[in-house]
């Protein structure tokens, strides 16, 4: 198909009209007769009808604007036909859809090798937050949720951090913006633990409790090859009568052997968290040396895994303004947090944190 211009009408009587429209009308037929494929029935289209360009607009101007008064209708009507005659013939070829010949050089090839799907897999820190809540579901504990963006009353006043303490220094984190209007207690911000959800699960359940609840955190902590403001940790709470430090020991305890294999030995050394009363960090056995003394555990045979302690009366009291069984004259718990990444990168022989985050399928398709 070329575009040729249309050219001046030199005589208006019917006979030259007659001739010059037929053989428009030849024109859009052999055009249109022609077509295959999508891409042509566009050309089509922008040929005849385009708005700038299009052959219908060059025959409106120089024919039908030109036509002196006396010649305008006929030339009016002879043109409405051809406009009609052309947008049937482009229906009828865009709903003839793709040609013999363009069907056949599409035709799939059956005997060609099919794409191949990649089956998916667990990511490294999913399936070890599963394996740490299933160790815990076979002791009897339930698995909980809490949302990661939290009040400051659930991240830290009832937590037993008041407005001001030292301690939520330690815990920086991204705040929502705008709120300088509403009480601090009702404020937004991005969890830094997972030990709201403690009180969470207090305030709509009376004890006993046995929980675990597994979960992403932020903190404004640099990254480094084992730090990332964003993380993982499980956090457990169980309350019930008479729940001793002992009971905490002898749970936890097991839940190591259970994580790293039954020759792993813990310690329980004195710490501080504001929401446990005595608080304890927990350190379990080189598990690459076996306690002997190596590189990653700095030569000391022991490594230092997570916090835990005695629920503190006052977060008990917090939990009692709604639920009253919470009084820490009848009941007592242990809870504890652990961060995942660093299980996962213990368990695994992983040295950079970052590579849970970064995508790279090489460093995935290792856990699949
Ligand atoms: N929430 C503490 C932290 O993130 C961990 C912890 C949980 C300690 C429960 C004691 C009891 O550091």
């Amino acid at each position: 198909m070329t575009n040729e211009a249309i050219p001046n009408l030199t005589a208006f009587d019917d006979a030259a009209l007659n001739h010059a429209f037929s053989a428009l009308e030849r024109q859009a037929r052999e055009d249109a007769a022609a077509l295959n494929g999508t891409e042509a029935v566009e050309a089509f289209r922008l040929q005849w009808l385009g708005r700038k360009q299009g052959r219908l607009n060059e025959v409106s101007s120089r024919w039908l604007k030109a036509a002196p008064p006396d010649a305008k209708k006929p030339v009016g009507e002879r043109f409405k036909l051809l406009k009609e005659l052309v947008e049937s013939l482009l229906d009828q070829a865009s709903s003839a859809g793709p040609s013999d010949a363009a069907l056949a050089a599409e035709a799939t090839d059956i005997t060609l090798p099919g794409t191949r799907r990649l089956t998916g897999a667990e990511h490294p820190i999913t399936r070890t937050l599963n394996d740490i809540t299933s160790v815990f579901a076979a002791l009897g504990y339930s698995v909980g949720v809490g949302p990661e963006v939290e009040t400051d009353y659930y991240n830290f006043e009832c937590m037993n951090f008041p407005p001001g303490h030292p301690a939520r220094d330690t815990q920086d984190t991204l705040v929502v913006a705008g709120q300088e209007r509403r009480p601090l207690r009702d404020r937004l911000l991005l969890r830094t633990h997972t030990s709201p959800v403690q009180m969470r699960t207090m305030e709509l359940h009376p004890p006993p409790v046995r929980i675990v609840i597994p979960g992403k955190v932020h903190r404004n902590d640099a990254a480094d090859a084992t730090h990332s403001p964003i993380f993982h940790q499980v956090e457990g709470l169980c309350v019930d009568a008479n729940i001793t430090f002992s009971d905490l020991k002898g749970t936890l305890d097991y839940a190591m052997k259970a994580l790293f294999g039954s020759a792993v030995k813990t310690r329980f050394f004195p710490s501080f968290f504001p929401f446990t009363e005595p608080s304890a960090d927990v350190q379990i056995s080189c598990i690459f040396c076996g306690g002997k003394g190596c590189r990653k555990c700095k030569h000391s045979g022991w490594i230092e895994l997570l916090g835990c302690g005695m629920v503190d009366p006052a977060v008990f009291a917090f939990a009692a303004q709604k639920q009253p069984a919470y009084d820490p004259k009848k009941i007592s718990g242990f809870a504890f947090g652990m961060g995942v990444e660093r299980i996962a990168m213990m368990k695994y022989g992983i040295s950079e944190i970052g590579q849970f985050y970064a995508g790279d399928m090489r460093f995935l398709s290792q856990f699949a």
